[in-house]
C-alpha cells in the first residue's frame, strides 16, 4: 500500500517526519483512522504514527525542523508534531495496555510487538497499519478489519472492551451512524458493558465523546442512538431523552464544540442532576438558562417583553426552548437578535449627560427598534434616538 505513503510524503511537516524516523531507522507505522478513512477513499490530516523505539537521533532530528511544534511527552508516550497547514501527527510508542480495574484509565507499557498495540484498540476497522519503515508501504491487518470495513461492521477486537472503557460505547455509534455500518454481534454484546461501567467514569469524559460528536454532520442520528441504546440513563437514570426534544436537534446549528450542550440537552430538560457535574460556567449558564425558559409561565408576548426577560439568556437556549414549546416570536427574536447590531452604544449615550438606568432602557428600545428592522442606518438609530430624548424631555 505504497500509494498511501506517496499520498502524504510531499507535504510540509509530514515530509520531515517521515524523513526523521527513516534516517533514525525507526520501526513505524501508520495506524488508525487515518489508515480506515484511506481504505474508503477519504483522507485525513490527522496522522497517528506509532514507533517501536524513541531514539536520541530521531527526537533530535524532529526537533531541527523549526518549522515542527513537538509537544511534550504524555504519560502516554505520545509527541505531536503540528502541521503547518492544519492538522496534526500524534507520534505514540507501540504500548500495550492493562486496565487495573473497569473503566479506569490504562496502565501503559511499551511493547516492540505491533499486533500487541494493534490489539488494544477499539474496532478492526481501526486496528490496521502501514508501515512507515523499513518495508514502507506493507499493510498489517491481524484482526481483519479490511473485510469488516468492506462489510461495513464495527467489531470490537476482545470481549470486555465496553468494560475496560464504556466511552467506547460512544465511538462505536459514531463510526455505525458516520459510515452507516451495523454492530457485530460481539459489539452488540458489549452494550450491557458499558451500561454498568459507565457510572464510575468522569463526566468530563462523556463530554468530550459529545464534543466529538458535535461536529459531524449526522449528530442527531448519534444522539437518537444514545437515547435507544439507554447510555446516559445508565449514567444517571434522570438523564432520558424526550423525544420530543431529540426531534428539535436538526433546527438548530452547531458551530463548534462548545454546542455539545445542545446534543446534551434533551436528556436533561426536567433534571437539576446536570448542575452536579462538572461544567464551565458557560455551559452552566446554558443550562440554567434553559432551564428558566422551559419552567417560565409567559415567555413573552412582543419583542419588547421576550427582550426584556431573556436579552441576556444564551441564544442556543433560546432557540431550544422556543421549538421545544412552540414560540415563533421568541423563535424570531433568537434569529433576529444573531444578527442586530446596534451602531449607537452606552458610551455614547453617556456623552450625551444620560445617567443610570436610563441608558439600558434607551439601549434596549434601540435594539427592539433596530431588531424589527425599522432602524436600517446610524442616521435612522440617532433621528430615533432623538425622538425618544424629545419625547421624555416633554
Ligand atoms: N483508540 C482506541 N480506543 C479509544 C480511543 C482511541 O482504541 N477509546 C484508538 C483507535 O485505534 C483509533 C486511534 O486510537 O483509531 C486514534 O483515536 P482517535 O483519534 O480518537 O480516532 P480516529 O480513529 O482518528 O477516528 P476519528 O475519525 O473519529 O477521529
Amino acid at each position: 500500500m505504497i500509494e498511501f505513503i506517496q499520498a502524504y510524503q510531499d507535504k510540509p511537516g509530514i515530509r520531515e517526519v517521515l524523513h526523521c524516523l527513516k534516517q533514525a531507522q525507526v520501526r513505524s507505522y501508520f495506524v488508525g483512522g487515518a489508515v480506515r478513512d484511506w481504505l474508503l477513499g477519504e483522507r485525513t490530516w490527522d496522522l497517528d504514527i506509532v514507533v517501536m523505539d524513541w531514539p536520541p537521533a530521531f527526537v533530535e532530528c524532529i526537533r531541527r525542523q523549526m518549522s515542527l511544534h513537538l509537544s511534550e511527552a504524555s504519560p502516554f508516550l505520545t509527541y505531536r508534531v503540528v502541521l503547518p497547514s492544519g492538522g496534526h501527527i500524534d507520534l505514540a510508542r507501540a504500548r500495550k495496555e492493562r486496565y487495573p480495574h473497569p473503566g479506569a484509565l490504562p496502565e501503559v507499557k511499551p511493547t516492540d510487538q505491533l499486533h500487541e498495540d494493534l490489539g488494544r484498540r477499539d474496532f478492526t476497522i481501526n486496528a490496521m497499519a502501514i508501515e512507515i519503515y523499513p518495508d514502507a508501504g506493507r499493510f498489517h491487518d491481524p484482526f481483519g478489519g479490511r473485510t469488516d470495513l468492506s462489510a461495513g461492521w464495527i467489531r470490537v477486537l476482545h470481549q470486555g472492551s465496553f468494560q475496560d472503557d464504556p466511552t467506547r460505547a460512544f465511538r462505536a455509534i459514531r463510526y455505525a451512524v458516520r459510515f452507516g455500518f451495523h454492530y457485530a454481534p460481539e459489539t452488540e454484546q458489549e452494550w450491557d458493558h458499558a451500561r454498568a461501567v459507565l457510572p464510575e467514569i468522569s463526566f468530563e469524559r462523556i463530554k468530550n465523546e459529545f464534543k466529538r460528536m458535535t461536529l459531524e454532520s449526522q449528530a442527531v442520528g448519534m444522539v437518537q442512538e444514545i437515547h435507544r441504546l439507554q447510555l446516559l440513563e445508565s449514567y444517571h437514570p434522570e438523564f432520558r431523552a424526550q423525544p420530543e426534544a431529540l426531534k428539535i436537534l436538526p433546527h438548530i446549528p452547531r458551530t463548534d464544540e462548545s454546542d455539545w450542550v445542545l446534543l446534551f440537552a434533551p436528556f436533561c430538560l426536567h433534571t437539576p442532576k446536570i448542575f452536579e457535574l462538572s461544567l464551565t460556567r458557560e455551559e452552566r449558564k446554558f443550562f440554567q438558562d434553559l432551564h428558566a425558559l422551559l419552567h417560565a409561565q409567559d415567555l413573552g408576548a412582543t419583542f419588547e417583553e421576550i427582550h426584556r426577560r431573556w436579552k441576556s439568556t444564551d441564544t442556543r437556549a433560546l432557540r431550544f426552548a422556543a421549538l421545544y414549546k412552540r414560540h415563533p416570536l421568541l423563535q424570531e427574536y433568537a434569529e433576529k437578535r444573531e444578527q442586530t447590531r446596534l451602531s449607537i452604544t452606552g458610551q455614547y449615550l453617556r456623552d450625551l449627560g444620560i445617567e443610570g438606568q436610563k441608558v439600558g432602557e434607551i439601549l434596549d428600545r434601540l435594539f427592539v427598534e433596530k431588531l424589527k428592522g425599522r432602524l436600517t442606518s446610524l442616521q435612522e438609530e440617532l433621528r430615533y434616538l432623538h425622538d425618544i430624548l424629545l419625547k421624555s424631555s416633554q
